[in-house]
């Protein structure tokens, strides 16, 4: 197998990390590897900000746990253990070594009059980012490294911004956690090829 086939395959989000310090080498590689993903137009519409301060990264979690918390209430559903489970997410968020808060940015997409082609160029600029953070991933899995991706920041995005001084424009979207891995990731779950794919019109399987 080539070394792309096998970090493809082998990568599985890691969720307790060691306290081992990610080198700050390691950490521009990256975002390096970030800074190549395709983008429509070549927009580049994606901005991250790298937390390694456990102030900052208290300061983070806190703002998310408390706007998951308020949504809950506003759902009826707080109870006891919604805020202990909201004090064990600020803690694995604080113990981890590297946060890394994707953002979206619109300034080079293209500008549309009305609702519909405005949201076809977010969509754009929403995959540009998954794209992203995807070359995150892998350049970290084949570095070593492990990571999950959390998308705590897309449901709390006012609360992000305050958090870390974010612009208004711009968009926080995803929590990428990076560090040593200390558990054994679960074994990969997907869904049957048949069930995803399909050849030349929908739900018609290869013959
Ligand atoms: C957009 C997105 C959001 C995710 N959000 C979370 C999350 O909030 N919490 C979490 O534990 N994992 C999250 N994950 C990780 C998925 O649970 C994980 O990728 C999936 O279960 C497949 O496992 P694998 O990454 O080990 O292959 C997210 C992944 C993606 C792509």
């Amino acid at each position: 197998m080539t070394e792309v086939v096998k970090v493809i395959f082998g990568r599985r989000s890691v969720r307790k990390y060691s306290s081992k310090i990610v080198p700050k080498e390691l950490l521009l590689e990256i975002l390096d590897a970030a800074r190549f993903a395709p983008s429509a137009h070549n927009a580049q519409p994606w901005r991250f900000i790298v937390l390694t301060e456990t102030m900052t990264k208290r300061r983070l979690a806190t703002a998310m746990a408390q706007a998951w918390l308020l949504d809950l209430k506003k759902d009826g559903k707080t109870c006891v253990a919604s805020e202990s489970s909201m004090e064990a997410s600020i803690e694995r968020f604080v113990k981890a070594p590297v946060l890394v808060v994707a953002c979206l940015t619109m300034e080079n997409m293209n500008q549309f009059p009305d609702r519909k082609r405005q949201q076809c160029e977010h969509d754009l600029a929403v995959q540009s980012l998954g794209a992203a953070i995807q070359n995150m991933l892998l350049i970290a899995h084949a570095k070593g490294l492990s990571s999950c991706w959390y998308c705590a920041p897309v449901f709390s995005k006012s609360a992000v911004r305050d958090a870390l001084k974010i612009p208004k424009e711009v968009e926080p979207q995803a929590l990428i956690v990076f560090g040593y891995a200390a558990e054994e990731p679960t074994a990969p779950q997907r869904l049957p090829i048949q069930g995803v794919a399909f050849f030349e019109e929908w739900s018609k399987p290869l013959q």
